[in-house]
């Protein structure tokens, strides 16, 4: 068994999975112990969809197919990023861009290559498995950081089987076809999907970095 140290260390955001099924009991264990994440005043604020199998396969294909016909984005229902990210925020997500299109082999300016790239997230990098975080709309920012922790921990115990994962707000900018899927009451808003799955260890990667505890982590100590 993985220890927690490790569970946190090994998961990354793993964009290339094996088609090998996960099963049913998995998912149903490790949600089952994600839902002790914590919550302010218990509230638990999370309403996940877990698509697999045909109707998995079938969100794929109209989530895919929907850039292949040209009918982009639906309306955002949240602002994933403010339209103008200071320092240091700014420069860490260019950072990423940067690293991830160049582990790709493409050009800053090759839109259509980064849009192949952005396509196969909704194509789950291949995963057999997803699952869908919505919130209710009547929500606020403090339950939108409790959906975090339990994603997280969701993702932690996805290490312990042996399993990896992809969280993905790529799924928000086209949530009116995984509603087609999963059929959410009127009042869930979807803020990200998650891809689930064994890891494909041929696809290379380039490990994403952190910066130095200094530059985020302040001691007050005397
Ligand atoms: C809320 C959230 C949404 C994300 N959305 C996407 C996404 O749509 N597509 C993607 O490929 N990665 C996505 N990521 C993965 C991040 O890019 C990744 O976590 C970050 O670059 C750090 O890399 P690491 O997780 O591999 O350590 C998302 C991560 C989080 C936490």
């Amino acid at each position: 068994m993985v220890d927690v140290y490790e569970a946190v260390t090994s998961r990354r955001a793993v964009r290339g999975f094996l088609g090998r099924e996960v099963p049913r009991e998995t998912l149903e264990r490790v949600l089952t112990a994600a839902s002790w994440a914590p919550s302010g005043s218990n509230i638990q604020p999370w309403n996940i969809f877990v698509v697999t199998g045909e109707p998995l396969a079938e969100l794929k294909k109209r989530a895919t197919g929907r850039v292949a016909d040209g009918v982009l984005w639906d309306d955002r229902e949240y602002v994933m990023y403010p339209p103008a990210m200071k320092s240091p925020y700014r420069d860490r997500r260019s950072a990423f861009g940067n690293e991830r299109y160049s582990a790709l082999g493409i050009a800053r300016e090759d839109w259509e290559a980064r849009q192949r790239a952005a396509i196969a997230n909704w194509d789950c990098f291949g995963a057999p498995a997803a699952l869908f975080c919505y919130i209710d709309r009547d929500l606020g920012l403090a339950q939108w950081a409790d959906l975090g922790m339990y994603l997280q921990s969701v993702m932690l115990l996805l290490r312990a089987e042996g399993l990896h994962s992809c969280p993905q707000m790529a799924w928000s900018q086209v949530h009116h076809t995984v509603a087609e899927i999963v059929s959410p009451p009127a009042e869930l808003m979807l803020f990200c999907g998650m891809s689930i799955g064994y890891e494909d260890v041929g696809v290379d990667y380039i490990r994403t970095g952190r910066a130095p505890l200094d530059d985020t982590v302040t001691f007050i100590d005397g």
